[in-house]
């Protein structure tokens, strides 16, 4: 079989996906439409194919999406197009993640922001759209102790009245701004309260006490951890809280190159990861803004590492051991693998 048939028919497991990152070009299209007075062009929302932008004009691109964005209908439609477009793609189990926003010209408020992001799940989840679907609440690292301690406080109240689709915390943002020490207590009260966690962590280099410190909660799962290793000026010392405690790492190839913090494919660190037999998910970070999807990702990881269909196939069943939903859902998401297993594989 053609390798990108295989990659778009392989079921997949998408952790990493940023709600607002992840805005297809036919959504902007909609989105543009409704506000033709922001004169925002296309080429302000995404990094096409060759295009590489430093991580500071990456976080610039989000600040134009956030303009497009800002009212319940407009998070409405964007977080049912990107569920459907995940779906569409052969993904099975999708944790999106989000920044809860308030804005005072619309009314949105972060509590109606995560309970439109709710809605849009039940609304896939009425329309059969053959995909489950959670929700992490993310904390922008740039607002500091109480608004995060604010966030954790909402994403408590979630995870107790959501039915299970909220049942995490997310820490990203720019990683050049704010210090995790101030975020540590919040962390730790979402984990004390049984919200599971995923850290953006060593995305960019010289965080190393920052991450050493947010490793000694410890996550549930790392986003990125480019810099954790000693050969990009992390540390063995970092690297074994992240085995000892097997830490699960979030993947995100085209993110890393076109954001520059990876000089190349092949230079990337998923390599160093996987040889090492550590726990590794391939994902996609923000498949809009990058312009890419989950099945591109996993090919291109197979056409820079040598990886077979069947190391491929293996690599997305994995990823079913380390999404935050039960292990009631683990076993049904293994059950569909095993269904649609190619009979060469079994
Ligand atoms: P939102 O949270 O749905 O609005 O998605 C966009 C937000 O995700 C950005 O404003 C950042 O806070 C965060 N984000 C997206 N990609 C990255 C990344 O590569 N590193 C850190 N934060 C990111
Ligand atoms: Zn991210």
């Amino acid at each position: 079989m053609r390798p990108m048939r295989f990659m778009r028919e392989l079921p997949k497991v998408e952790l990493h996906a940023h709600l607002n990152g992840s805005v297809s070009f036919q959504t902007i299209e909609k989105l543009i439409r409704r506000k033709p007075q922001l004169n925002i062009e296309h080429s302000m929302t995404a990094i096409g194919k060759g295009q590489r932008r430093t991580l500071d004009e990456c976080f610039q691109v989000f600040k134009v999406i956030h303009q497009l964005v800002d009212s319940e209908e407009d998070i409405f439609m964007v977080a049912t197009d990107v569920i459907k477009e995940f779906a569409a793609d052969g993904v099975k189990y999708l944790e999106l993640r989000s920044t809860p926003r308030e804005e005072t010209t619309t009314g949105l408020t972060k509590r109606r922001y995560i309970e439109t992001v709710i809605k849009a799940i039940q609304q896939c989840k009425r329309e059969r759209v053959d995909i489950d679907v959670r929700f992490l609440v993310a904390i922008d690292r740039r607002n500091g102790s109480q608004v995060a301690m604010e966030t954790v406080q909402l994403a408590e109240e979630f995870l107790l009245s959501s039915d299970g689709l909220v049942i995490g915390i997310d820490l990203s943002g720019d990683p050049t701004v704010g210090h995790g020490r101030d975020l540590l207590s919040a962390l730790q009260k979402a984990k004390d309260s049984g919200l599971k966690l995923s850290l953006h962590l060593s995305e960019v280099p010289s965080q190393h006490d920052e991450t050493d410190l947010l490793l000694n909660i410890p996550p549930d799962r790392i986003g990125h951890g480019t810099f954790l290793h000693p050969e990009m000026g992390g540390s063995q010392g970092l690297v074994d809280k992240v085995v000892q405690n097997n830490i699960p790492l979030e993947l995100c190839l085209t993110s890393n190159v076109k954001g520059q913090t990876v000089q190349c494919y092949a230079e990337h660190h998923f390599k160093y990861w996987y040889q090492m037999g550590h726990p590794v998910v391939i994902c996609t970070d923000d498949k809009g803004v990058f312009a890419t999807d989950l099945s591109q990702e996993y090919k291109m990881a197979a056409t820079t590492f040598g990886l077979s269909h069947e190391a491929v196939w293996k690599l997305s069943q994995q990823a079913i051991d380390y999404i935050f939903a039960p292990d009631s859902v683990k076993e049904q998401l293994k059950q569909k693998w095993r269904d649609l297993q190619p009979q060469e594989f079994k």
